[in-house]
């Protein structure tokens, strides 16, 4: 499968099959997007949770696409209220979908749209397709079972924020790929708004001194997995 960055926590998987899966789709409010969102589509739309920047132009893209989303039950009944397709799962569950396996974890952190619903607790989700297994850990602080998490799900590329403020900065997102011991760590949520700025390469040499890899992704790269 390839996976493609677009800056902050969006991210495009693209199975063998074609099967196309958009995670926390922020595009025209993002200033470092690199393409707007009629440029990209989605079958599939996971979303971590309810905060606009992770959001973002889901509504927009799902309406054009017809995409399937799925999400922690809360912000799927909100997204359901709006008249979209969703597949409700929660924390700890996983299901079969025909591109592959979802399955929820925990997340430290909130989740409120920007309509003000409760959407439910902030999650992070781990995507098994083509053999490999793709964490993305959502907006979160570092917690001890992202350890478990690695030992119960091996781990082939953890996307994690190192942006600071709102998230993990990059101190505690290199101890947080210590435990959950991926193959390689891709960081994201960094450089979007000023608050939130940090120096990619300066997690990426950090996760390097722990004898591991890390891969800067640039803005709108795609890479094979
Ligand atoms: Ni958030
Ligand atoms: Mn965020």
């Amino acid at each position: 499968m390839k996976l493609r960055f677009f800056s902050h926590s969006a991210f495009q998987l693209t199975t063998k099959s074609n099967k196309k899966i958009l995670i926390d789709p922020f595009f025209d409010g993002n200033p470092t997007s690199p393409i707007k969102s009629n440029e990209v589509s989605a079958d599939f739309i996971i979303l971590t949770h309810g905060h606009g920047d992770h959001i973002g132009d889901a509504l927009k893209i799902a309406k054009k696409d017809n995409s399937l989303f799925i999400c922690v039950n809360e912000l799927a009944n909100y997204v359901a209220s709006k008249g979209f397709k969703a597949h409700n799962m929660h924390i700890g569950g996983s299901y079969n979908f025909d591109f592959g396996r979802v399955k929820f974890t925990i997340a430290h952190h909130g989740s409120m749209t920007s309509d003000n619903y409760y959407a439910g607790e902030a999650s992070g989700v781990l995507i098994t397709c083509d053999g490999k297994t793709v964490y993305h850990t959502g907006d979160t602080g570092l917690f001890y079972d992202m350890k478990l998490i690695g030992e119960m799900n091996p781990i082939d590329y953890m996307l994690l924020p190192i942006g600071d403020n709102f998230t993990m900065g990059i101190t505690d997102a290199v101890k947080a790929v210590e435990l959950a011991n991926p193959k390689i760590a891709i960081p994201m949520h960094y450089n979007t708004f000023p608050v939130i700025n940090a120096d990619p390469n300066d997690f990426k040499n950090k996760i390097e001194q722990l004898g591991k890899k890390s891969i800067v992704l640039s803005y709108g790269q795609e890479i094979e997995l």
